[in-house]
């Protein structure tokens, strides 16, 4: 298959780039301001449209799988402008050239798109954004919809694994990091959601993709969990002094954009379709452990 990455660079698109070249695709991997590390390197703006048509009609994949956005939660608040050229402008026109190549479309969405209020969301609950970038992400659900008619929209939780990526730690490297130079941090108590491993949300979607699953699905992790247990479940893990982990409490802290409470999300239907099925917290630590134990880290 010939598969077609945004986002490549990315914590999500890199994995995903290098498990489907393991698996004999031949892979794309669009990036901009980063290098993607595997498969075909296609340095390109998503918002600049005629680009985007040209690259996509002349590489003309049988998958595209769109990762990349602009992620950073209170960047996307203070830069409203860009985070709507990059999210919702730049989704459009990678899935209008999608269609035009009459490719499969996989868009990677957020558990943002829900207020917090409830938790445990599944797919039929109505989404209401409560901050810019998942007010961007969730018109970016509606293009994909208007654009395409063979899409699958996932939407994956806090997603976290063994290396950085795009310049960037994610919450469990950056965890790990500090409790190893025994450095004290505070962690939300009573912020929940569902961490997703990228290598598990890698296996998920690749699944999606072979079995060219439509519709919307919630690919995160099985389980809902605060910030401070996801930490202590890291800590336990990795043998390191759960002491420094301090509790602490949302309205401590303040933010440029709001947070949802309880973003968790609901995988019954993960669960009950595919053969890689969303990990409890507990397995998913595991196979972290196991796979910086493999790359040395
Ligand atoms: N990380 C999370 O906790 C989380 C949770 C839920 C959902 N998601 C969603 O999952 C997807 C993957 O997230 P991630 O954490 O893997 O992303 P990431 O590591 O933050 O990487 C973002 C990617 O988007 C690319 N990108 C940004 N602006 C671009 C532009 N104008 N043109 C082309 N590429 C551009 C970046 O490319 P360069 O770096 O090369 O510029 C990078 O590859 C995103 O759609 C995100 O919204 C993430």
């Amino acid at each position: 298959m010939k598969l077609l990455i945004t986002g490549a660079s990315g914590l999500y698109g890199s994995k995903l780039a290098e498990t489907a070249l393991g698996r004999q695709y031949q892979v794309y991997a669009v990036h901009n301001q980063h290098s993607a590390a595997h498969g075909v390197p296609v340095q390109l703006d998503i918002t600049e449209k005629a680009k985007v048509e040209k690259e996509i009609s002349e590489i003309k994949p049988d998958a595209v799988v769109h990762a990349a956005s602009m992620t950073n939660v209170d960047e996307c608040d203070l830069s409203r402008e860009l985070a709507w050229k990059i999210n919702v402008e730049g989704t459009r026109n990678v899935a209008q050239a999608a269609e035009a190549s009459k490719a499969f479309f996989l868009y990677i969405s957020t558990d943002y798109v829900f207020d917090g209020e409830k938790g445990r969301y599944k797919e039929t609950d109505l989404p209401s954004p409560i901050n810019y970038y998942a007010y961007t992400k969730l018109k970016a659900e509606e293009s994909v919809k208007g654009a395409l008619i063979n899409y699958c929209i996932a939407r994956p939780s806090v997603i976290y694994g063994a290396t950085t990526a795009a310049g960037k730690i994610n919450f469990a490297l950056w965890i790990l990091n500090k409790l190893k130079n025994k450095e004290e941090i505070k962690v939300f108590v009573d912020q929940y959601n569902s961490p997703t491993l990228n290598t598990s949300l890698v296996d998920m979607t690749l699944e999606v993709l072979e079995r060219r699953l439509t519709g919307v699905y919630h690919l995160s992790g099985a389980s809902r969990i605060s910030r401070y247990d996801f930490a202590l479940s890291l800590a336990k893990t990795f043998g390191l002094d759960e002491a420094l982990l301090v509790p602490a409490r949302m309205k401590e802290l303040s933010f440029p954009a709001k947070r949802p409470k309880d973003s968790s999300l609901n995988t019954a239907k993960a669960q009950r379709t595919l053969k890689s099925k969303p990990l409890k917290i507990e397995q998913a630590v595991e196979k972290l452990k196991t796979e910086m134990t493999q790359l040395h880290i």
